[in-house]
């Protein structure tokens, strides 16, 4: 095998320039979002990119071929957030890339870094929290699992990609300390601690430039003051000049097309792009393939695993759902006779669609999944729901509009258009149409009475979906619920309260939702989120009591859409299709905006309920070899066995400058422990951790600040004064420098 070096030496400048960008949508594994241009008398092969975060995106059919092609379909990137487990992180990781490499597909477009900036970003599920470190540690789990498969991952979209309103266009006006400080730090974070194969550029402009063309981002931050050896790929037709996208610091450009490739090779000739450059990005092209399991001559296995991944997607939902209310409801008694409303109940929604969208063998729904752990779940109601649906989704549906457009019947001239609702939005269309207009309230007051007197308990789950290239909206049906979803909630609960009987909320949802309205009417609410294909059986598992909740949000949860700090800037300016998106909120993006301004959130970050109770005691900090070493006792004092999630906020106790009320800075979920059972708890904060970036430098305050370990950001439960007896001051690579 010839190396990097020798393969480039003997490379024509048009083979070189071929390898700068994709051969569009992947031939090689339908439904793949793209492949690079093979070089093959050198022996250099193509290699496929896929889609994530939530499972390897494939099309389960291929023309002519009667194998199914079906993936695992994890839960959401919001969903493995609020597990607050690195470590099952990383298993999903792992799994995800193994399905991958088994499918021969070499890198994986995964996972999103983004910052929940606003909660109705339509792409919210698809990232991890409005928390730039948990999102980043997350990250690097999510990327070190993957690539243990020999697969590739790639951080995207770098960066400030926070909304999908216009989102090909719209300039992103941030100041440093906030890139730095909020949104580039969990790339910065996941680029140190895990070296992933690529990051891809994000469709929007950042402080002026399309970040595809921002050679401050591309190289200057990203190459030159982190370090990153990997490959740089632009999104799927982001920017709009190919020739500065190459001279800023992209290495691949995506999917590309043969135009492109000739439009580099004049700028080429022209003189506009400089051969050293060309040879450069080139040679970051050839390191990827050169790392892929197709260069190795290894063809996917076809062997999925899909049991074993099943026990990882089921084993993240249930650590994922986060119980944000629970007065006396929860866990359900002994095998309950459960009166189950909702269409959710039945057709789950298992996660966001567009390119985060991935096809599984099945989606067990709530319904299914009671019924499988043994709960008798109503009938009658179930009947009246299935009625109301004529028409089920097929994959096979948008296999034939391709299968139309490859034969002509389609205009060519279209293909990349088709090529895209092929890949994307087809599904997306049919799932929509499915079940989202169901009328939730169809039942006489007779009915429900009944429905009262035979059950034990009415579950309700509100389902939303959400998907790549719209945000969702302010409005009922949205953010807010529909009438008919609200009188279902109240007669529902008038009813079943009558009958001294509880009524739960499952929240089957994106992100937020509105719950000010309704949530005093209920006993117990439960966030599952978009939960995978696992939904039915981690549920039924929290609601019987099988497991207690141990998942936390990752984000506030507003009262109030209005209350919540980019309120006045999402989607930007003018509203329809926004230019300018001003960050005007700064650095307070979620709790640190909340708690420093004392805006009551519905549910502040880091919250959720456990069946169990945990107690802290005896915690010790120190400075140590530069790390702040938090140390504590955590005791399950209550009757079910459980797991906490132990989070470490520090506040500044005197600042030069406006900081925060508190930041979160480390976090450790426990193992289970048994009623009775106690953990000791170990966080290690790095002393860099808590520098604040003013004058182009990271500085670390000296002074006092103080230690809050909690159960939530607003659930305090020991505290400590840390001092810090000198100002220490880095550079943007971390270098120690005067301050
Ligand atoms: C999305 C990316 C995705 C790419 C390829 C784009 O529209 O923004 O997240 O990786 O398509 O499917």
């Amino acid at each position: 095998m010839h190396t990097v070096q020798e393969i480039l030496g003997k490379m024509s400048i048009e083979e070189k320039i071929s390898l700068l960008v994709g051969a569009g949508f992947s031939k090689l594994v339908h439904g793949a979002a793209g492949e690079t241009r093979p070089v093959a008398r050198l022996g250099v092969p193509a290699v496929v990119l896929a889609d994530g975060p939530a499972g390897v995106r494939v099309h389960p059919l291929r023309l002519g071929d009667a194998q199914r092609y079906y993936v695992t379909s994890f839960p959401n990137e919001i969903v493995l957030a609020s597990t607050w487990n690195v470590e099952l992180v990383e298993r999903v990781g792992r799994a995800i890339g193994e399905e991958a490499r088994a499918l021969g597909v070499d890198v994986v477009l995964a996972p999103g870094l983004n910052i929940h900036r606003h909660p109705l970003c339509g792409r919210i599920f698809e990232y991890f929290s409005e928390d730039p470190l948990l999102s980043g540690v997350m990250g690097a789990a999510y990327v070190r699992g993957v690539q243990s498969a020999g697969v590739g991952a790639t951080l995207k979209h770098f960066a400030g990609h926070e909304q999908e309103t216009n989102r090909l266009l719209y300039n992103v006006a941030a100041s440093e300390r906030a890139l730095r400080e909020i949104y580039l730090r969990p790339f910065e974070i996941a680029v140190r601690e895990a070296k992933p194969w690529a990051v891809m550029g994000a469709y929007n402009k950042l402080n002026g430039k399309y970040c595809v063309q921002n050679e401050w981002l591309l190289t200057r931050v990203l190459r030159e003051e982190w370090g990153f050896e990997g490959l740089v790929m632009t999104d799927w037709g982001a920017g709009d000049n190919p020739v500065e996208m190459i001279k800023a610091g992209v290495d691949l450009i995506m999917p590309g097309s043969d135009q492109v490739v000739a439009e580099l090779l004049k700028a080429y000739e022209r003189g506009a792009i400089p051969g050293e450059v060309v040879d450069a990005r080139a040679r970051r092209v050839l390191e990827l393939v050169a790392k892929s399991p197709r260069f190795r001559g290894q063809e996917g296995s076809g062997d999925l695993k899909l049991e074993e991944h099943a026990k990882v997607a089921y084993e993240a939902a249930v650590e994922g759902a986060v119980l944000l209310k629970n007065e006396g409801a929860l866990p359900l008694p002994e095998k309950p006779r459960v009166a189950l409303f909702g269409r959710g109940s039945y057709w789950t929604v298992k996660g966001g669609l567009g390119s985060g969208d991935s096809y599984p063998r099945y989606v067990v729904s709530i319904a299914d999944g009671l019924r499988e752990r043994g709960a008798l779940v109503d009938e009658e109601i179930e009947r009246v729901y299935r009625g109301m649906v004529h028409r089920f989704y097929e994959y096979g549906e948008s296999l034939q509009l391709y299968r139309a457009y490859r034969e002509g019947a389609l205009a060519k001239s279209d293909s990349w258009l088709i090529e895209m609702l092929m890949t994307h939005f087809v599904d997306m269309m049919m799932e929509y149409t499915r079940v989202m207009h169901l009328q939730e309230d169809p039942f006489t007051d007779a009915f429900l009475e009944e429905a009262a007197q035979r059950n034990d308990a009415a579950v309700i789950t509100v389902s939303r979906i959400s998907t790549e290239g719209f945000d969702r909206f302010p409005v009922k049906g949205d953010y807010y619920l529909r009438d008919d979803e609200l009188s279902l909630i109240e007669r529902v609960s008038r009813v079943f309260h009558e009958h001294r009987k509880k009524v739960v909320v499952l929240l089957n949802v994106p992100g937020p939702v509105d719950v000010a309205s309704w949530r005093d009417k209920v006993d117990a609410v439960l966030a599952i989120w978009l939960p995978g294909q696992e939904a039915g059986r981690a549920v039924a598992d929290i609601l019987l009591g099988r497991v207690s909740p141990s998942g936390k949000l990752p984000l506030t949860w507003p009262r109030d859409l209005y209350e919540i700090p980019a309120a006045r800037t999402f989607p930007g300016t003018p509203p329809r299709d926004p230019e300018e998106v001003i960050y005007s909120e700064d650095i307070y993006v979620g709790y640190r905006y909340y708690d420093t301004f004392a805006v009551e959130p519905a549910y502040e970050f880091g919250y959720g309920l456990s069946y169990t109770a945990f107690d802290y005691r005896d915690l010790e900090v120190k400075l140590s070899g530069g790390e702040v070493v938090v140390r504590l006792k955590v005791r399950n004092s209550g009757r079910y066995p459980g797991k906490e999630v132990v989070q470490v906020y520090l506040r500044a106790l005197e600042s030069k400058f406006s900081r925060p009320f508190q930041e979160l800075k480390g976090f450790r979920k426990t193992k289970l422990l048994a009623p009775g059972e106690e953990e000791s708890v170990e966080v290690r904060v790095p002393l860099e951790r808590l520098a604040t970036f003013s004058g182009g430098k990271w500085v670390v305050e000296k002074g006092s600040y103080e230690v809050r370990v909690g159960a939530s950001s607003r659930d305090i439960r020991l505290r400590a004064v840390l001092e810090i007896p000198a100002e220490a001051c880095y550079d943007t690579s971390w270098r120690r420098v005067e301050c």
